[in-house]
């Protein structure tokens, strides 16, 4: 039984008949109120018809069990809990012996479908994607941790007027040479020549691009084909950056998946009576909602990115049945998310659950970043910069490629993940690469030290969990706190909450360590400390892994 359900057995006990689902325990917020407090008595006095004070004296008396050491009554009703030693050391072990650091299973036997990364083909990866790809990556690993079934959809943009562009540049602005190797940077290098042509005055070359574009969306062959060519010469390039980074998909359905789908969808629309005509375009109008109008064909026929998203949905939901698709884009897509998800369950989408999880911009050592800055980094430029100057740092501890690149793209992904997604932050070189305070390579370094440590010591798993000091208590009470933490993060789908909580874990285990002698104590001390020691670096290295970051056991 968790400490919480103790707490609500409690309230169970002294007030029967009443229900007490959202009583909880949570961690002091000072040691010096005990280890853990309930606030719940002052929400619940009044349907119970007591002073607060008294209906937290009544769960006091009600507490029993060998887990506290001592209950106070505080201020106007607050619980004060202190838990026992011997309690303590028995949570530990169960902890320690739990598969997989005691995370909860709740997602066995459902179906999550995370959207994630998701670029533009024909386009390299900037630094702006990487927010995309390492928030959702680290979702995606929560989930699945949490025994969710997760099919991680790559749902690339891969359709649109951009192929008419590139096909026609293709054609008549390479050479035989460029079309012979065609690559990424090619194709990106097609793309410009090609637009800035269609912006001529007498618009042929842009009537000329469009003519390849209706070609395309027709099925002619040879576009198809070249179509074809740009999009598997484009995933190979964006596959080249997952490897570095970790990243695998279940899935690459693009946007062209779904180019079939949309005139039913569409249809459907009309049919349901919620798409109506708006100077020539269809609209479904959302206004009630304040959330504006939002085409769904517009005037010249063609599709857009919500028909595509609504056609998407039908064959998610269709192909998968998930209970929940959880899509991470920048904040900038908001609206369009609102706009969309409405529509989805006006047409009925009301199972599945529909959540957005937006992110702010990054920029780059205190510049916004853009093309007319000229600072949108290319994404390999950033991880081989990153590895560059890890290499640096690390060549001097006899440290490898290998480990420059653990500890590289681990900061580069940290200083992300340390964030709320939704704020805007800042990229700097200095902060994602201190070894000291709230950086990757801090914990990495902290994880090394650790394992350093259990490496001399030999013979130690034989004790018993004890736990007597107070920086030793406040350690081992925050491991128990590993599996809640992973909850939280997938619940607020926010992997800053795990980062959060493992940051804050080192520093309870610095101050543990500093404070504690380990391999100079005496039995039966040093065996329970090389445990809970051991247990840090378990719960490290597992927590790291679920933000997608390696945990080398040297630095
Ligand atoms: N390709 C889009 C972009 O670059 C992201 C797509 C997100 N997924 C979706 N189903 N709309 O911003």
């Amino acid at each position: 039984m968790t400490l919480s359900e103790k707490v609500k057995a409690a309230f169970e006990k002294a007030f029967p008949g009443e229900l007490f689902d959202s009583v909880r325990a949570v961690p002091a917020t000072d040691p010096k109120f005990g280890d853990y407090q309930c606030n719940d008595a002052l929400k619940i006095a009044k349907k119970v018809g007591l002073k607060p004070h008294d209906a937290a004296q009544k769960v006091a008396d009600a507490l029993e069990g060998d887990c506290f050491e001592k209950v106070d009554v505080a201020g106007p009703g607050f619980l004060n809990l202190t838990v026992s030693p011997g309690w303590l050391a028995g949570e530990l072990e169960t902890l320690a012996k739990a598969p997989k650091c005691g995370i909860p299973q709740s997602g066995a036997g459902k179906k999550v479908v995370i959207d994630y990364s998701s670029p533009n083909a024909a386009k390299q990866m900037h630094i702006g994607h990487i927010r995309s790809t390492v928030i959702g990556n680290a979702i995606d690993r929560i989930f699945r941790a949490l025994g969710y079934d997760v099919i991680a959809d790559n749902h690339l943009g891969d359709w649109g007027t951009q192929f008419g562009i590139l096909i026609k540049g293709y054609r008549d602005l390479l050479t035989q040479e460029e079309r012979n190797n065609l690559s990424v940077p090619v194709l990106e290098k097609c793309y410009v020549l090609s637009a800035a042509r269609a912006k001529e005055e007498d618009g042929v070359w842009r009537e000329a691009c469009k003519a390849e574009l209706v070609k395309l969306q027709q099925g002619d062959g040879e576009n198809l084909a070249l179509w074809k060519k740009f999009i598997d010469i484009s995933i190979a390039e964006f596959d080249r950056m997952y490897a570095k980074l970790g990243v695998k998909f279940d899935t690459y359905r693009g946007e062209s998946y779904y180019n079939g789908v949309m005139p039913r969808v569409v249809e459907r629309l009309v049919k349901m009576g919620l798409a109506e005509e708006s100077e020539g375009a269809l609209v479904v109008k959302l206004e009630d909602e304040k959330l504006g109008v939002a085409i769904v064909r517009k005037s010249d026929g063609g599709y857009n990115y919500t028909t595509s998203d609504l056609a998407c949905v039908e064959c998610r939901v269709k192909d998968y049945d998930p209970e929940r698709i959880i899509y991470v884009t920048d904040a900038r897509q908001q609206l369009h998310f609102k706009q969309w998800f409405s529509i989805a369950r006006k047409m009925g989408y009301s199972d599945v659950q529909l959540v957005h999880v937006p992110f702010g911009l990054m920029s780059y050592q205190g510049r916004a970043i853009s093309t007319r800055e000229g600072n949108l980094i290319k994404l390999d430029e950033l991880l081989s910069e990153a590895k560059r100057r890890s290499l640096e740092i690390v060549k001097d501890r006899g440290g490898d490629e290998k480990l420059a690149e653990q500890i590289g793209y681990g900061a580069v992904k940290y200083s992300d993940l340390s964030h709320d997604p939704i704020t805007d932050i800042d990229f700097s070189w200095d902060k994602a690469l201190a070894l000291e305070g709230n950086s990757g390579p801090y914990l990495q370094y902290a994880y090394a030290r650790v394992r350093s440590l259990l490496s001399k010591a030999e013979g130690f798993a034989a004790g018993e969990f004890l736990v007597s000091t107070p920086a030793e208590k406040r350690l081992a009470l925050q491991l128990l706190e590993f599996p809640g933490a992973v909850v939280r993060a997938s619940e607020a789908y926010k992997p800053s909450v795990l980062a959060d909580y493992l940051f804050q874990t080192a520093q309870l285990y610095s101050s543990f360590y500093q404070n504690s002698p380990i391999l100079k104590s005496e039995e039966p001390v040093r065996s329970a400390r090389l445990r809970l020691c051991s247990l840090f670096g378990e719960i490290l290295s597992t927590g790291l892994g679920l933000l997608g970051i390696e945990t080398p056991e040297h630095i």
